[in-house]
């Protein structure tokens, strides 16, 4: 198969690829593949490699606790894949009894692990298991669209069953079912740097016979533009309670955000509601706005300073616990920087620690 010939010849040295022909390691393909979700590949090449030295095998990270991971992912953004995949290692770990881990050896037993979909389990079970499953992300979804000059956004839902058609086909050829990982990472792979969104290298392609873009000289037209998702703009604000225990000891409330939490659920952090203009005043003092952008959401965040006095500090009497019906753990707050993973706190923190010195 011309396709696997070119991935042969061609494929990048990537960290979690080290080896993979002799010494495969699902415990890598995993936590690459979680990694690369979200995340562009010169992103994940540096994560990836402290993520490993750190947490080795699943067992490591069973063992660990949030705050060792926490410092190891900060900045990947979209914290709650790690926080499930901290849960899966644990079942993994739990159901290993004798220090041997057990894997799962079908996409549907990967798939019921948290945090692992259609996409990570393909990926995963092809990958370190030669399951013979496509992996379609967005760039098989590209090459797709030239094979078959289909001139429509590539993110239509209804081209859904279209992909998994087509993927299906060329993955129930012989060369690819014999090696499903390779085929699929040459697919990937072949749409990060051949068939590229604008100036495909048609020339260069191991596919261009097959292809009825190619063919028809359609490539600009297919696929089309994709649809832009829709931003939607929102006004946050985000109150850092204080408290003074003692001259130089200040103390800082952070709250555990539930699954119920419009963003960063499952993180620690400050309170954030939606603003509400008809809502009650809020006894604290307003330090600043800034910009955020999470998923397809443009934040402004207000962020509000409310010192807690200390005859006020505990139960409902507490002006923090009025507004925010929780009840915030203390941390000092020269801790307060590693606590924070996400960046939309870490912005609201460094606001103040400026507004402060100033
Ligand atoms: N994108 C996601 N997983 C990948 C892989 N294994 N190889 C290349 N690109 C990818």
């Amino acid at each position: 198969m011309r396709l696997l010939a070119w991935y042969d010849h061609n494929k990048r040295s990537l960290p979690w690829r080290v080896d993979q022909a002799t010494s495969r390691d699902p415990w890598r393909t995993w936590v690459s593949e979680v990694m690369l979700q979200q995340t562009l590949i010169p992103v994940v090449i540096p994560a990836f490699n402290r993520f490993i030295a750190k947490f080795p095998d699943v067992f490591a990270l069973a063992r660990a606790t949030e705050d060792d991971l926490r410092p190891v992912v900060k900045g990947l953004g979209y914290y709650r894949r790690f926080g499930m995949l901290h849960r899966a290692a644990r079942i993994i770990a739990e159901i290993s009894s004798d220090g041997n881990p057990i894997w799962p050896r079908t996409q549907e037993g990967w798939k019921a692990l948290p945090g692992i979909g259609e996409y990570t389990s393909a990926a995963i079970s092809s990958i370190a298991f030669d399951v013979p499953v496509p992996v379609i992300d967005g760039n098989v979804e590209r090459v797709l669209c030239r094979l078959e000059d289909i001139r429509q956004p590539p993110n239509l839902p209804e081209l859904k069953p279209v992909y998994r058609e087509l993927a299906t086909r060329m993955m129930a050829n012989p060369a690819a079912r014999a090696r499903p990982g390779d085929f699929n990472q040459a697919m990937m792979e072949l749409g990060q740097r051949v068939c590229t969104p604008s100036n495909p290298d048609c020339g260069q392609c191991p596919l261009s016979r097959q292809c009825k873009a190619r063919k028809a000289r359609t490539q600009h037209l297919a696929p089309a533009p994709k649809i832009r998702p829709h931003y939607e703009d929102v006004r946050l604000r985000l109150i850092v309670g204080i408290r003074v225990q003692q001259p130089g000891n200040h103390q800082v409330a952070l709250f555990r955000r539930d699954e119920k939490q419009k963003f960063l659920k499952g993180t620690r952090g400050f309170w954030y509601g939606f603003e509400d203009p008809e809502g009650p005043p809020l006894s604290s003092s307003f330090v600043g706005s800034f910009k955020h952008s999470i998923t397809k959401h443009k934040i402004t965040a207000d962020v509000h300073l409310m010192e807690v006095p200390p005859a006020k500090m505990a139960g409902t009497t507490c002006p923090l616990a009025t507004v925010t019906k929780q009840i915030p753990d203390w941390i000092p707050a020269g801790d307060v920087e590693n606590e924070l993973i996400s960046s939309l706190d870490s912005k609201a923190w460094r606001l103040i620690l400026r507004r402060h010195q100033a």
